[in-house]
């Protein structure tokens, strides 16, 4: 019942709102900027402004969004001092331990854990909608023999939008609902399909006996077998990974869903700039990094001298450091784990000691430590995924697969959050002022690429 009504006033001290006081050296002007869950609203530093009629109010630069938040979220939460990562509240640790990807991506979307009815529909839907329409078989043919299967999984699923037209109504529930099953269900399908033809194996069509990860395995690895029978370590593993690997909060690629989603587009494009981002080194594409790293490091030995070089700046130590965590990040303390219950299987991987290497000199090193460079989830989960004889190339598919489930909740929360509009940030114009054209081309001084960073740089 609700009570407030019957409450008495709260003392006005209590009533007080907090707020950034500013003072504006321009002007002698001070203004008071509420604060509200740790965080002033960009938009009231417009009024801070000088005299002048055409000062359009002061602006808030953050490049790379160092410490601007972009929307308010109930997904996902994570501490990054303390190494905390939750989905929906509940622990990642405990999720890895005891969910199945298919609950995680419910829990993502709905804010709970199936329960036993929902939880049977869900698995349904997404099995009857495995399939993709065979012409997607022949766009992915089109690819050359070496084409990178990100790039192909990429267009694949921004081509899905020209099969579902009718996605594009986004503010139909239904429509969302299917389109965000769809995307689960034919994820995997798309990614085997991928794998197969850079291996000049033919398709593989889904099994609907199997479980999501069977299935993908099947459709992977099938050869002439009637059944697929996949090792239960490493569906367990898989699962596991892509539990670990479902949601991250405002991550690079999320926010390029949020941010393409917000013109209102069909959700197969949205998904497809997740997915762009994601191949990128720095992020998703990290795993495949890290395995090339440590394939050029070669031997053990060559460690120290490598580390060297890292700290010389030539280069990074792939797989370590994240803008969030300032410790060791949760997910690759698991991975770790997940990596011996692997190795157990097909045997240690060669190059397990260079990684164990690596992390040891670099968790006792002060240019890593002062940093609070930790290893971060890419760090070994290419180890485990070529014991499981996954194509370096093909680390990264992996890893959208199970970020599908995180972007699709971030995009319906977006779209249902009334305070968003399209994203739009703002510039500092650094260029020149207004100049005459100049129509004859031998007037025209050459500026090559050192005069234009300079110009960036003043
Ligand atoms: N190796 C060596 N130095 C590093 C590394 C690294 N991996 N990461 C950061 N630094 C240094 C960086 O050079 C800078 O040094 P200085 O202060 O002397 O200029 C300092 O640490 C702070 O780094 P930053 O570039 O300001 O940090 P950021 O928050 O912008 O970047 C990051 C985060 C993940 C992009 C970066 O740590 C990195 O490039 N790591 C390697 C790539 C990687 O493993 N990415 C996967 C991230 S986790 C999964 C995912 O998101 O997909």
């Amino acid at each position: 019942m609700p009570k407030a009504s019957t409450m008495a006033a709260p003392p006005a001290a209590e009533q007080r709102t907090d707020s950034l006081e500013i003072t504006d050296s321009r002007t002698g002007k001070s203004y008071d900027v509420p604060i509200s869950e740790g965080a002033i609203r960009a938009a009231d530093l417009k009024k801070v402004r000088t005299d002048d009629s055409n000062d359009p109010g002061l602006l808030s630069y953050d490049p790379a969004f160092l410490n601007t938040a972009a929307c308010r979220s109930a997904i996902t939460y994570i501490d990054g001092d303390k190494g905390i990562l939750r989905y929906r509240g509940y622990p990642i640790e405990q999720l890895a331990e005891g969910s199945t990807f298919l609950e995680v991506a419910w829990l993502l979307r709905h804010g709970e854990l199936p329960n036993q009815q929902q939880y049977d529909q869900f698995i349904k839907d997404i099995t009857y909608h495995t399939y993709v329409h065979e012409n997607i078989g022949k766009f992915l043919q089109g690819f050359r023999y070496d084409a990178h299967p990100m790039a192909m999984l990429n267009s694949s699923v921004a081509a899905l939008a020209s099969f579902y037209p009718s996605a594009r109504n986004i503010f139909d529930e239904r429509e969302r609902n299917i389109s965000m099953v769809r995307l689960l269900a034919k994820l995997p399908t798309i990614a085997a399909f991928c794998y197969r033809h850079v291996k000049g194996l033919p398709f593989v069509y889904p099994d609907n006996d199997l479980s999501y990860v069977e299935n993908f395995l099947s459709m992977v690895a099938r050869m002439s077998e009637p059944k697929y029978q996949a090792n239960p370590v490493f569906v367990r593993a898989l699962e596991i990974l892509f539990i670990l690997h479902a949601d991250h909060e405002q991550n690079c690629s999320t926010s390029a869903v949020r941010a393409v989603g917000s013109s209102h587009v069909d959700p197969f494009s949205a998904m497809s700039a997740g997915i762009a981002a994601l191949f990128g080194p720095l992020h998703g594409g990290a795993n495949e990094q890290v395995l090339r790293m440590i394939e050029e490091i070669r031997s053990v030995k060559n460690v120290p001298q490598f580390i060297e070089g890292v700290k010389a700046g030539k280069g990074k130590l792939m797989g370590f450091g994240h803008r969030v965590y300032k410790s060791y990040d949760p997910r690759a303390k698991i991975v770790k784990k997940l990596a011996d219950d692997v190795f157990d299987v097909v045997g240690v991987d060669k190059d397990l000691e260079i990684a164990l290497e690596l992390e040891r000199i670099a968790l006792s090193d002060d240019y890593f430590k002062s940093r609070k460079l930790y290893p971060n989830v890419d760090f070994y989960t290419g180890l485990i995924y070529r014991s499981m004889a996954f194509p370096t190339e093909f680390f990264t598919v992996l890893f959208a697969i199970a970020r599908t489930a995180g972007w699709l909740a971030q995009w319906e929360e977006m779209l249902l959050d009334k305070e968003q509009k399209i994203a739009r940030p703002r510039q500092i114009y650094i260029g020149s002022d207004e100049r005459p054209y100049k129509s004859s081309i031998e007037h025209r001084h050459m500026v090559g690429p050192r005069q234009q960073k300079d110009a960036l740089r003043q």
